[in-house]
């Protein structure tokens, strides 16, 4: 079973990822630092180097390469959902979490973690919130796509709630 995880920036995919993985003794890929191992590259560089939509193509590579039958929890970029058919892809191929955590609790993160974020990296607070709500409004129908909604949970919670849809 293919379990990915989708959700804008910030919304911890890594990070359940991590707590998934180990829980329920599944690998795991998280899909930047896997386009980072194989190009030698962080996301920042990728995108000055070699731009957005180059990025966007090894995305939709990564997904599209994915054996369905494989045992394997995905935790996607903020933009992968959104870009080319991934999602409908995504769906699939396995089950897609969506974590629509409330902007309240995802903008800290974001403001913490904005230096790795190629797409917020030079905004002021004011301008990253205003970003946050467009992009967002932008991607939300995609993300809506998605199998199951977490919504604002601590991890023990959701990964509850993972093994009960995965019974
Ligand atoms: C992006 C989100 C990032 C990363 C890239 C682009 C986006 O992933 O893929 O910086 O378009 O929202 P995270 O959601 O893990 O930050």
């Amino acid at each position: 079973m293919l379990i990915f995880l989708v959700g804008f920036m910030g919304c911890g995919k890594s990070y359940l990822a991590k707590n998934l993985a180990a829980d329920l003794n599944i690998d795991l890929i998280d899909m930047d630092k896997h386009i980072e191992r194989a190009t030698g590259q962080s996301i920042s560089e990728i995108f000055t180097s070699k731009g957005e939509p180059w990025f966007r193509e090894q995305e939709q590579l990564f997904i599209n390469e994915l054996f369905p039958k494989k045992h394997l929890i995905v935790s996607t970029g903020g933009g992968t959902p959104c870009f080319y058919n991934n999602m409908d892809l995504m769906n699939e191929k396995g089950i897609t979490i969506y974590l629509n955590r409330s902007k309240e609790k995802a903008f800290a993160q974001l403001v913490k973690g904005k230096d790795k974020r190629p797409l917020i990296k030079d905004f002021s607070d004011e301008e990253l919130s205003l970003f946050y709500d467009k992009k967002l409004a932008e991607r939300q129908s995609f993300y809506e796509k998605a199998n199951f909604w977490i919504g604002d949970r601590e991890v023990d919670e959701i990964i509850l709630l993972v093994k009960s849809l995965l019974l």
